[in-house]
């Protein structure tokens, strides 16, 4: 079974891949929605779900923080 999930999660493919960064250079090439003949035809709509989702949240919240306290400092527990 081919897990597009951990193709994604490749660090030898995308530079910390647990980390959300908007603008890496190779964003494109991500395999969420599948590849090729049967990639995912619901794409456009959940892209536009999340855009808007986006544009949502910051327009009420204008500063946003993780907690430390509850999700750690964001360094891998090894
Ligand atoms: C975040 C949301 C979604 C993700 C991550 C996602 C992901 C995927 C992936 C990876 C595939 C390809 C599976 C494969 O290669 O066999 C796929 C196929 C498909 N998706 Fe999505 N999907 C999402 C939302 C949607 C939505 C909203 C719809 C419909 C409105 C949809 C309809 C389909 C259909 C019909 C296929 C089969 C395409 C085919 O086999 O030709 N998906 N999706």
């Amino acid at each position: 079974m081919l897990l597009l999930g951990a193709a994604d999660g490749d660090e030898r493919r995308f530079e910390c891949p647990n980390e959300f960064h908007m603008d890496r250079p190779n964003v494109r090439e991500h395999v969420a929605f599948g590849r090729g003949v049967h990639s995912c035809p619901g794409a456009p709509l959940v892209r536009a779900d999340g855009r808007i989702t986006l544009e949502r949240m910051l327009d009420r919240l204008a500063d946003i923080q993780i907690s430390e306290a509850k999700h750690g400092s964001g360094e891998p527990s090894v």
